[in-house]
């Protein structure tokens, strides 16, 4: 079992982030030490079932209340003002559980409603634990245009409950790992080699290789962002593949967001070779590598169709 600590030192905020089995118990704890009893929790779809009845059992034996609870997975602007409208006066922390969704919609409400509220992640997707959960942006999209309403702002904690990962969808399994393989190719050799090395199912079935690859991957995110949390310049890099694959998204709902990632840091990979700022050798095994985790590696789109989408959006760093 893995504990990261990760203390962010640009907003001066002590950042919890915990991987492992059966950290979802931890949070009651955790909500007491920080004197934080009246909880409202925003849950993913499906979540309650998954982690329910633990969750309240740890709130039970620490004295925190559950003051709310609802089920977030509509993402416009105008359900969201709902959803914050719900939260009692009793609310000492928001914590949403479930996906990127569930994460971003979290963040927004707790950092806008009142002029902010205390809020903490339980991240239950393979993507928001490496990915969604980490970083303190918080975003909705608005007509059909990603992020562009939100914030930066950093949860109290994050925990990443690795159990909880045994019931996923083999496809979102797999669409997670295109953002663990591109924090590889960003700044950790050693990780990418990890997808070289072990075949697919090695990661759905060894804890412990799953569990490396995932805080090697959040040491990732968690150094770049701790150095440029508001995206300035550094933490563009961690948009690797993200141009492409947002135009991808924007085409169509074929793809999974890690699917068109992996596409996009494919397109990229081929792209410096061709320019010369990669050699062919690398834009090969990138491509392998996502091959091996069963990921797509190029779509049919029209390309006159996606450079349309290209242009449109915001994040224009590959
Ligand atoms: N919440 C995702 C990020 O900050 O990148």
């Amino acid at each position: 079992m893995y504990n990261l600590p990760y203390t962010n030192k640009q907003i001066n905020i002590p950042y919890l982030l915990k991987i492992g089995n059966g950290k979802i118990c931890k949070i009651g704890k955790y909500l007491k030490d920080k004197n934080l009893p009246g909880v409202a929790l925003f849950l993913g779809d499906g979540t309650e079932e998954l982690v329910g009845a633990e969750l309240r059992r740890g709130f039970g034996d620490n004295g925190i209340n559950v003051v709310h609870s609802q089920v977030v997975s509509d993402i416009s602007i105008e359900s969201i003002t709902q959803t914050a409208f719900q939260l009692p006066p009793a609310t000492d922390v928001v914590v949403g559980i479930g996906g990127g969704i569930v994460t971003d919609i979290t963040g927004f409400v707790a950092s806008t409603y009142m002029r902010g509220l205390r809020f903490g992640f339980v991240a239950t997707t393979l993507l928001a634990q490496v990915d969604a959960s980490v970083g303190g942006k918080n975003g909705v999209n608005y007509e059909g245009y990603k992020n562009m309403v939100g914030t930066f702002n950093q949860p109290d904690f994050v925990l990443c409950d690795l159990s909880m990962l045994q019931t996923l969808p083999d496809r979102e399994f797999r669409a997670g790992l295109a953002e663990i393989i591109k924090a590889g190719r960003i700044a950790d050799r050693g990780l990418f080699e990890l997808f070289e090395n072990h075949p697919i199912d090695a990661f759905r079935n060894d804890q412990s290789l799953l569990n490396e690859a995932i805080t090697r991957a959040i040491r990732v995110k968690a150094d770049v962002v701790e150095r440029d949390e508001r995206e300035s310049g550094e933490r563009r890099k961690l948009n690797l593949g993200h141009t492409f694959a947002h135009a991808i998204e924007k085409c169509g709902n074929e793809f999974l967001h890690g699917e068109a990632v992996a596409i996009g840091t494919v397109m990229i990979a081929r792209l410096s070779a061709h320019l010369g700022t990669a050699t062919q050798d690398e834009a090969d095994r990138v491509r392998r590598v996502f091959e091996r985790m069963g990921l797509p590696i190029r779509t049919e789109i029209d390309f006159k169709r996606l450079v349309k989408a290209l242009k449109h959006d915001k994040k224009k760093e590959a």
